[in-house]
């Protein structure tokens, strides 16, 4: 439990935790390729632990020291087969990334995982998994615990496959399975997802009529190289908007992956009339990171396109925090699929808003936020639900009202930052 009170700025310049995302395939491709690589500036959040704990249980020597993990990949051969249960904790990344890798590799394994990934669906790694011809058993045919059954022979059969939803999990899991087969594997995405996978895997992206096409096989190679993972775009999020938010605030974020295909709430922010400035633009094992500062300014509203959704899945919850200090009326529609994070997030945004006596609307596929510019949030309880976007964007509410707001089972925020609180003061301090 946390206690928040009103705030009256933020100002001070602090370095974003290391990238969930790119932390998790960092480690995951480190441990397929064929020798050592070391990750510099690896995440000591819980989620991208979680993965370097299952893949020690596979076989794999990873040792970290600090933040430099150093990891003697296998190859797509050497797993071993885990004796227990896989844990995957939290993390929804690793559940599925992991059972593609696993059952490309033909290794059996049953995953299971908290009671917040245990309620999330399997069936949409699922289905296009079998037709490659894995078995699994799954709680109710769709949950964790699953037990994933190599294809006969241990050779997964190659497959065109198009997303039917936008989804980077999806993606990779299918990628990573086809890594084993002799044959290409082939995913359509009409619909942009992050890229993570394809950049440091190099894999061959074709382009055609909007849609991507991108594959793997055996021949594919896995690139055997160091890693050095960027800040991450989503925990920059939150201070994005409460710096817009936060009269005379003014926050240097440094050391931030600017990913395109991470970065639309900085897009929708900016339409939004935030005041935010790039700078210090580099390039790490190529994913793209920049310094960001950005100063309060006055919002309007925007309507958030269905086509950005997936670029900003993460960011959601913070932008409608966003959405209620903005002029006007905001809305974004199409995010059915933030019911199936880390909690029912539409449902949990909606009870934050109720909390702090914001105007809005709940549809089953997102929110209309009514703003107002001189907005000031009611004291009020909020509910984490164990939910580390949800307990952040709490966070940043309650610092904009009148009183002393509680923030439940708050230390969830370590799970993707764990430094969220230490940075909260330091910039309230300044
Ligand atoms: C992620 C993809 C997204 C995102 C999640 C991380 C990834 O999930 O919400 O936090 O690293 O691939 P979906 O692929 O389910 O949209």
């Amino acid at each position: 439990m946390k206690q928040v009170f009103g705030l009256t700025s933020l100002k001070g310049a602090i370095t974003m935790p290391p990238d969930k995302s790119i932390a998790h395939r960092s480690a995951m491709f480190a441990a397929l390729a064929d020798g050592e690589s070391v990750i510099e500036n690896y995440s000591m959040a819980a989620d991208p632990q979680t993965t370097l704990s299952c893949f020690r249980q596979l076989g794999v020597n990873i040792e970290q020291t600090g933040t430099t993990v150093t990891v003697k990949g296998v190859g797509r051969s050497g797993f071993s087969r885990p004796e227990a249960p896989i844990d995957c904790g939290n993390s929804g990344t690793t559940a599925r990334l992991l059972t593609g890798i696993l059952a490309g590799a033909g290794i059996e394994a049953t995953l299971v995982g908290d009671d917040s990934l245990s309620s999330r669906t399997m069936r949409r790694i699922m289905a296009p998994l079998s037709q490659m011809g894995v078995s699994f058993e799954a709680r109710d045919g769709d949950f964790l615990p699953l037990r994933i059954i190599p294809a006969s022979d241990h050779r997964v059969i190659p497959m065109e496959y198009s997303l039917p939803i936008p989804s980077a999990q999806v993606k990779s899991c299918i990628l990573l399975a086809g890594l084993f087969g002799s044959e290409p594997t082939v995913v359509a995405e009409p619909v942009v997802s992050r890229d993570h996978t394809e950049k440091l895997l190099n894999l061959p992206v074709l382009e055609k009529d909007g849609v991507r096409y991108i594959s793997t096989s055996t021949d594919t190679e896995i690139p055997l190289q160091n890693y050095s993972v960027p800040g991450d775009f989503s925990a920059a999020a939150f201070w994005l908007v409460a710096g817009c938010i936060y009269p005379n605030a003014d926050i240097t974020l440094k050391n931030v992956g600017i990913n395109p295909t991470r970065t639309a709430a900085m897009n929708i922010l900016k339409r939004m009339g935030a005041d935010i400035e790039i700078t210090n633009h580099s390039l790490r094992v190529s994913e793209p990171v920049a310094d960001m500062t950005v100063r309060f300014s006055q919002l309007h509203a925007t309507d958030i396109l269905p086509e950005e959704v997936p670029n900003c899945i993460d960011e959601l919850p913070i932008l409608s925090v966003a959405m209620a200090f903005a002029q006007g009326v905001s809305s974004f529609r199409g995010a059915e699929d933030l019911r199936h994070k880390e909690s029912d997030r539409l449902a949990a945004v909606a009870a934050l808003l109720r909390g702090a006596g914001v105007d809005f609307e709940e549809h089953h596929d997102g929110l209309t936020i009514q703003g107002n510019p001189g907005f000031v949030a009611a004291p009020a309880t909020y509910e984490s639900l164990h939910d580390h976007r949800i307990a952040m964007s709490a966070a940043i509410l309650a610092g904009r009202s009148s009183g002393k707001s509680v923030i439940k089972d708050a230390s969830c925020t370590a799970i993707s930052y764990p430094r969220f609180w230490d940075d909260l003061s330091v910039l309230s301090e300044m």
